[in-house]
């Protein structure tokens, strides 16, 4: 059995992911509206990954016998200039989603809950690649530039993920 504390810190958490999936979603729709289909493929594919987080974090409350409560998803925004915006809001929410993981980890420890730390480690492998993919395409974003042929091959190359 897990603490009551931890039980509520997950349910948290799955909201946290459940909204990331939202905020990614509207970002694949926005990116549908713009004309950029590889960039609207991988914010699909992200959206996908962030549903399995939450779906995760909903099995082990099972194996704990503790209960899920899903609460309301807070609105996300729909609009955004362009793909490089959506990239560095990316980086940016995945360093707020490590920290947020980095805090379960920290209560786990101080509790001795030893079997969430262990699933934790998990998520703070996954929160290792969220942040470094994001970093990567806002690098290779920098090489584009203003460059049309460029970014055309670009999100041709986020459609293949
Ligand atoms: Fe579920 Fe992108 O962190």
């Amino acid at each position: 059995m897990i603490s009551k504390k931890m039980q509520e810190a997950i349910n948290a958490q799955i909201n946290a992911e459940m909204w990331s999936a939202y905020l990614y979603l509207a970002m694949s729709m926005d990116a549908t509206d713009k004309g950029l289909k590889g960039v609207a493929h991988w914010f699909r594919k992200q959206y996908d990954e962030e549903m399995q987080h939450a779906f995760k974090f909903v099995g082990y409350l099972g194996e704990q016998l503790a209960k899920v409560e899903l609460k309301p998803i807070a609105e996300v925004p729909t609009t955004w200039c362009c793909a490089k915006k959506m990239f560095e809001e990316t980086l940016e929410h995945e360093k707020k989603v490590t920290a947020m993981i980095h805090a379960l980890c920290d209560l786990a420890a101080e509790e001795k809950d030893y079997a969430t730390a262990n699933m934790l480690q998990w998520y703070v492998n996954e929160q290792v690649e969220e942040e470094a993919s994001a970093q990567e395409i806002l690098e290779a974003l920098e090489f584009v530039g203003e460059d049309k042929a460029a970014f055309y091959m670009f999100d041709k190359g986020l459609a293949a993920r």
